[in-house]
């Protein structure tokens, strides 16, 4: 197939692990003929935001309706922009415009990468994580009243849908059908949460008699985060709204080494509108201009691209196998940048992955 790919490479280390992970796509492309169209795009930035005053030209939406899959580096660069303002005015502006209603994160601990966690090898920590990604606790329905008297009362609402839990409900049980496994654990807090978490944990059983193949647990959010740490050779695939699943989203990875390998997808996946790929880490502004950022991370996103835009099937996932199996070999005996405690730069590390990818 032929596909239109817009590179966000955005700010800070965004730019400089970019151009890696379009290097070792193209590469992979190249090696099982698929044809990719790569524009590059320079909004999306605070450099753009230095210039225009906004993020990105009011025309956005319509420039990247027509693309296959967004592929982002990262955004932010707080010494000029703040934070709130260059994420809602970028990111979640994707996220939100283009519904993009799934966020996936793989964790994986690799051979060659100590784990934080004592004596856990490789395959014991093998699972992913399905994030809703549009609506439960992120919300701007509310307010504060009597501000700044001792009267002072806030309110911030979650909200919930059927079609939201039962959309993200139903792509986690068939995700987790299509794996070996065949285990979900939906993360709840109906203890707590009276009203919301009750009605979420029926919606799982609701959808889940579609899946009797699927053997279905729910955990609460709080032992849930243990046992990412005590066991998480017991995950497969685990599921959460949208708070829940940005803290296990960070936790997860934290367990496997480094957050220079941790990707994401941010997928709609009913293909109405662009998906979007990018690694789990921001900017990391302490390091860019460095050229020393791992540029991993970026490039298994890519890898994650290749496999959605085949529909998980055929030359794009062989393109995302054989990216894995790259990754893994510069692992074990490749060179690494300093946060896997080597000195290779960015460029090093991607034109070896793209090498081993091409010659395998
Ligand atoms: P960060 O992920 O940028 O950095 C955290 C720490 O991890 C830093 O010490 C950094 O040097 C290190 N690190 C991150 N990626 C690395 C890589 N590929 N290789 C080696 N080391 C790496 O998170 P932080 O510092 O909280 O945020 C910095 C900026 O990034 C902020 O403006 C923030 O808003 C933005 N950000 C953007 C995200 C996105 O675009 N999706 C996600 C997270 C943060
Ligand atoms: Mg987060």
């Amino acid at each position: 197939g032929r596909f239109r790919i817009a590179v966000i490479p955005g700010d800070g280390i965004g730019k400089e692990v970019a151009p890696e992970g379009v290097r070792v796509v193209q590469a992979a492309a190249h090696r099982f003929g698929i044809e990719l169209d790569v524009e590059w795009i320079e909004w999306a930035s605070c450099d753009w935001y230095a210039a225009h005053g906004e993020m990105m030209p009011d025309d956005w939406k319509h420039r990247l309706q027509g693309v296959d899959a967004i592929y982002f580096g990262a955004v932010g660069w707080p010494a000029t922009v703040p934070d709130h303002v260059s994420l809602w005015g970028s990111l979640l502006k994707f996220r939100r415009e283009f519904d993009q209603y799934i966020n996936l994160r793989p964790v994986r601990l690799f051979e060659g990468v100590p784990s934080p966690l004592a004596g856990r090898r490789p395959g014991e920590i093998d699972y992913l994580i399905v994030r809703e990604n549009t609506e439960g606790e992120y919300t701007s329905a509310g307010g504060i009243l009597f501000e700044g008297t001792e009267r002072e009362l806030v309110v911030q609402e979650s909200i919930y849908t059927r079609i939201g839990a039962d959309r993200v409900l139903s792509f986690a049980f068939e995700t987790a059908r299509a794996r070996a496994r065949r285990r979900l654990t939906v993360a709840t807090k109906s203890n707590g949460v009276a009203i919301a978490m009750p009605w979420w944990d029926r919606r799982a059983d609701d959808v889940g008699r579609r899946y009797p193949d699927v053997a279905m647990d729910k955990q609460h959010i709080d032992i849930l985060s243990a046992r990412f740490v005590l066991q998480p050779d017991r995950f497969d695939v685990v599921v959460a709204t949208n708070l829940f699943g940005d803290i296990l989203s960070d936790l997860g990875p934290a367990t496997t080494g480094t957050i220079g390998l941790a990707p994401s997808a941010n997928l709609n996946p009913e293909r109405k509108h662009p998906s979007l790929f990018e690694p789990v880490h921001g900017s990391a502004p302490d390091i860019a201009g460095l050229g020393v950022a791992n540029p991993m991370a970026m490039i298994w996103s890519g890898a994650m691209m290749l496999d959605f835009l085949t529909h998980g099937t055929g030359a794009g996932r062989a393109a995302h196998d054989a990216i894995l199996a790259a990754i893994e070999s510069v692992l074990r005996d490749g060179p690494r940048t300093r946060d896997l405690g080597g000195w290779a730069s960015t460029l090093d590390v991607g034109r070896e992955i793209a090498e081993r990818v091409a010659e395998p």
